[in-house]
């Protein structure tokens, strides 16, 4: 019996939450940036939706090298989004709808223009100021190793020291504007320490914490063998790195049972199974079920992830986290209605292949799939994180102009990487508003004519909207309990095309195949399908029901 019943029921055993990327999502001040005052403008959106939740990407003060990620003060509010103040009025009204507040957590690098930062390039070689980074000599004239950055090009910077001369190199398993902690200094421990309990003591309701797998470091900064792969194991998936879980896991479990706090991880490694070690009950509440977003569209592929990461549950009793979209992946139109694959190119990205797939995109199947992909979700136990956007069956933008395209990952691959601006596009609310309604000023990245088909208001007024879909789906889920914890019985479909299971009395079939399939009869009748039809059409999901259960 998984523990799940020795421990009080939480509220993100189920919850739906909504992931809001705060730059994209509402302009309230005209900067052409999205803000925490244009979020609780929209908070009716999101009650709306039937959303539990809001995982708010990171908006503390950062120079937006990788928009947020790149974080310059832990302990407050990016200008452009608001203040404090904003800060604490959004919660304040998101939990007056009943809405939880999630933030990101960065633990893996701050931005080089944290004051640690700039300190530690001001002390010098072995200074303690350094010594919270990974600061090392190089080998010549040549970096310590040959660790890569995600974003393309070596993961080590050199510095000029104070005196001028060449110095120093800085780790960075990200961009340079991103230097990695030292997490083995107990220095960077108690920072953090901090930085939980100051948002927990503002009411946060949990964090999802960035890149969990590289906290720690191989101690001897072992060469990379690329014969492995562009996996490193010798920078990710260490096993220190559940010390650190098993702290944050006793600090929130301090504030008492009535806070409910989360902690979900993204964790990218490459055999599922090793997830288990970070879900062990003292460690993180849940991670991440990436393996259900990077399977393609193949019912066998997409049920064996689910079998894997219920598994999960089996083991230590966290509830799954699933998702198919967020800020750094293709959107799920895009990836789902690719007719013709394009190879990718060379990464050193692990995962960039499978997240931001490449080809020929036929959006209406794209679109039709995603629908039917989300009732597949939401008939699943655990919870369920929907990205921006997706409510609305946005597409990729996949033909940004070059010189609009911010992502750090377009810039340090030369362009061979397109890069993630095109799921970041500010949403688009009313279709005959100035920038679709996102605010009054030029927004950050360019909006495609082709956007004003997906505004919200648009989507409103036609019943047969993806929008309207989401609110029917997310509606169902709740009444009949589809995200409680409980067996996912598979049912024999004779079609390797469609797969099907039971949860309780309900059976969701997915069809992934060209063809309708009838179900048995004594699977009851459709309560949802995402095409609106009573059989489960081509690319299409269905929730069935015996009558009067
Ligand atoms: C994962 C985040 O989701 C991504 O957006 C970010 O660029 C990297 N971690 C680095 O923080």
């Amino acid at each position: 019996m998984p523990p799940t019943s020795s421990r009080p029921r939480s509220f993100w055993d189920d919850a739906v939450v909504y992931q809001l990327y705060v730059r994209s999502f509402a302009d309230s001040d005209g900067d052409g940036v999205g803000d925490l005052g244009g979020v609780i403008r929209r908070l009716g959106h999101i009650a709306g939706l039937g959303a539990d939740a809001i995982w708010l990407n990171p908006c503390y003060p950062s120079p937006q090298a990788d928009h947020g990620y790149d974080i310059a003060d832990y302990h407050g509010v990016n200008p452009d989004y608001g203040s404090l103040e904003t800060f604490d009025r959004l919660v304040a009204e998101a939990h007056a709808r009943g809405l939880r507040i999630l933030m990101d957590l960065v633990p893996n690098h701050c931005s080089d223009q944290h004051p640690w930062f700039t300190a530690a390039l001001a002390a010098g070689p072995g200074s303690p100021e350094r010594a919270r980074f990974v600061f090392r000599d190089g080998r010549g004239d040549e970096p310590p190793n040959n660790w890569q950055s995600v974003f393309g090009g070596p993961a080590w910077t050199r510095v000029t020291e104070p005196d001028g001369t060449p110095g120093q190199w800085y780790l960075h398993l990200f961009t340079r504007e991103q230097p990695d902690f030292d997490w083995r200094n107990p220095e960077v421990l108690a920072y953090f320490d901090d930085v939980l309990r100051f948002w927990f003591d503002r009411g946060v309701d949990g964090f999802r914490i960035d890149v969990c797998h590289g906290l720690i470091k191989d101690a001897a900064l072992r060469d990379w063998d690329p014969a492995g792969g562009s996996y490193n194991a010798y920078s990710w998936n260490r096993p220190e790195v559940h010390e650190i879980f098993r702290r944050w896991h006793a600090l929130a479990a301090g504030y008492g049972p009535d806070r409910d706090l989360l902690l979900v991880g993204e964790v990218w490694v490459p055999d599922p199974a090793d997830l288990d070690a970070y879900l062990r009950p003292d460690e993180l509440h849940q991670a991440f079920s990436f393996d259900l977003l990077v399977q393609p569209w193949e019912a066998a592929a997409l049920r064996g992830a689910i079998e894997r990461a219920t598994a999960r549950t089996q083991v230590h009793g966290a509830p799954a986290a699933w998702t198919l979209a967020n800020h750094d992946v293709h959107r799920a139109v895009t990836r789902y209605g690719i007719v013709r694959p394009e190879p990718a190119p060379e990464s050193n990205d692990a995962f960039a292949a499978l997240m931001r797939p490449r080809g020929e995109v036929d959006a209406e199947l794209g679109g039709r799939r995603a629908g039917a992909a989300l009732l597949l979700l939401l008939a699943l136990p655990g919870s369920v994180f929907l990205y921006q956007g997706e409510e609305l069956g946005l597409p990729e933008v996949q033909d940004l102009p070059d010189e609009a395209r911010q992502d750090p990952v377009f810039h340090r691959t030369g362009g061979l990487e397109k890069g993630r601006d095109g799921c970041r596009v500010p949403l688009p609310w009313t279709a005959d508003a100035p920038a679709f309604g996102f605010g009054t000023g030029k927004p950050w990245l360019p909006q495609p004519e082709w956007f004003a088909g997906y505004a919200v208001d648009v989507e409103e007024r036609d019943a047969s909207s993806m929008l309207h879909l989401y609110r029917r789906a997310v509606r169902a889920r709740k009444e009949l309990r589809l995200g409680r914890p409980g067996p996912v019985e598979w049912l024999t479909t004779g079609a390797d095309t469609v797969l099907a299971f039971r949860r309780g009395d309900l059976v969701c079939v997915l069809n992934t195949g060209s063809t309708r399939f009838a179900a048995p009869g004594s699977w009851g009748e459709v309560v949802l399908a995402s095409d609106g039809s009573d059989v489960v059409a081509a690319d299409s999901a269905a929730w069935f029901r015996t009558t009067g259960s």
